[in-house]
């Protein structure tokens, strides 16, 4: 296998939605000629916060569905759930005893979660990330994309690289992060990063229809322009934003122009966005309702993939636990 590599993973917690779609997939789909790709579906994970356990089975494969429906061709790349490669957990551990628990208190995720979760700071959600780097590490990838959210975690990722080769001798490379165009995407509120958590989302399994109507009665526009006679600010408005990504460059002149002489009003503006997404996400949609009529062959997938992905998951545990004397043939 001549390509380089790459990883990420995304959490099963339903549907996804258009930041984890151009904050991460989309761009998994445009390098995949140039980058051989492991995907995982972070089921380890998404156990770290309150969770349904009659529903992960399901959110498990919504999650597998929507990975295939954007495009990931599994000839290009291992798509598997990462609970099912026992290597995850197994290096995990040994991470915990390599990073300072200092260096995990200090990550934003682990301070928002438990913000938000303080009935639940399980000890998990602190080692979270001691399991991400074993997800990326297992495979040695050159690159791991993902959004702006994540780069902390990858920047957590290299220093354990470095302490563990210091300790145990040169064996791992450190991987990079890798952005796309959109690093960050707001959620309809205009506030926070779009986030299913937050119910601010537009989810990729809507459909035309209801994608309309939540962004006409939910997206955040210019807060001082309260009638189309009003003159707009497009530089503060959360709609324009979302025209950036999904407009052509003429559309987007067109708009900022007939914001700020308010010759286009928010309601125009906004169908006009809503369009533009919808005609984005449409092969995304016919796909996710075909490989949803195909679970058969979405399981075959996740099955392939988790038997060439442990291949290369055991090799990688063996020679750390060999490096770390911890291994003797006489033994096992
Ligand atoms: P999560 O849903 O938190 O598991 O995120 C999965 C992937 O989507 C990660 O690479 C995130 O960085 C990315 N992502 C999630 N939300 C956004 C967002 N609002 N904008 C851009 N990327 C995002
Ligand atoms: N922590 C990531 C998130 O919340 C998901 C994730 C888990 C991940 N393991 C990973 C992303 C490995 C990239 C690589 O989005």
């Amino acid at each position: 296998m001549s390509k380089k590599i790459m990883l990420s993973g995304i959490q099963p917690t339903g549907s996804l939605h258009i930041g984890n779609y151009l904050g991460a997939l989309k761009n998994w789909v445009n390098i995949l000629d140039e980058y051989y790709g492991f995907f995982c579906i972070v089921d380890y994970h998404a156990i770290t916060i309150e969770y349904d356990a009659s529903q992960m089975k399901k959110k498990i494969m919504d999650a597998a569905v929507e990975y295939l429906a954007s495009g990931l061709d599994p000839e290009k790349c291992s798509i598997f759930v990462q609970s099912d490669i026992k290597a995850h957990t197994e290096l995990a551990w040994i991470f915990n005893s390599i990073i300072p628990v200092a260096e995990l208190e200090r990550m934003t995720q682990y301070k928002d979660k438990s913000k938000k979760n303080a009935e639940n700071i399980n000890a998990a959600l602190l080692t979270y990330p001691s399991l991400m780097a074993a997800d990326i590490l297992l495979y040695h990838p050159d690159i791991v994309p993902v959004g702006e959210d994540q780069q902390q975690h990858v920047e957590l990722t290299r220093m354990i690289v470095r302490k563990f080769n210091n300790r145990y001798g040169e064996y791992f490379k450190e991987p990079n992060t890798y952005h796309g165009r959109v690093l960050r995407i707001l959620g309809l509120d205009g506030k926070n990063k779009m986030s299913k958590s937050l119910n601010n989302h537009i989810a990729l399994s809507l459909t035309a229809k209801e994608t309309e109507k939540l962004i006409m009665q939910k997206a955040m526009t210019d807060t001082n322009r309260k009638l189309k006679t009003d003159f707009g600010n497009p530089n503060i408005c959360n709609v324009y934003s979302y025209h950036k990504i999904f407009s052509d460059e003429d559309e987007q002149k067109e708009i900022y122009e007939g914001c700020k002489n308010a010759s286009i009003g928010c309601v125009q503006c906004k169908k006009m966005l809503a369009e533009n997404i919808n005609n984005e996400l449409a092969p995304v949609r016919e796909n996710i309702i075909k490989y949803s009529k195909d679970k058969d062959y979405v399981y075959d997938v996740l099955k392939e993939g988790a038997k060439n992905a442990s291949e290369t998951a055991e090799k990688t545990l063996y020679e750390v636990r060999d490096l770390m004397g911890l291994i003797d043939n006489k033994r096992i």
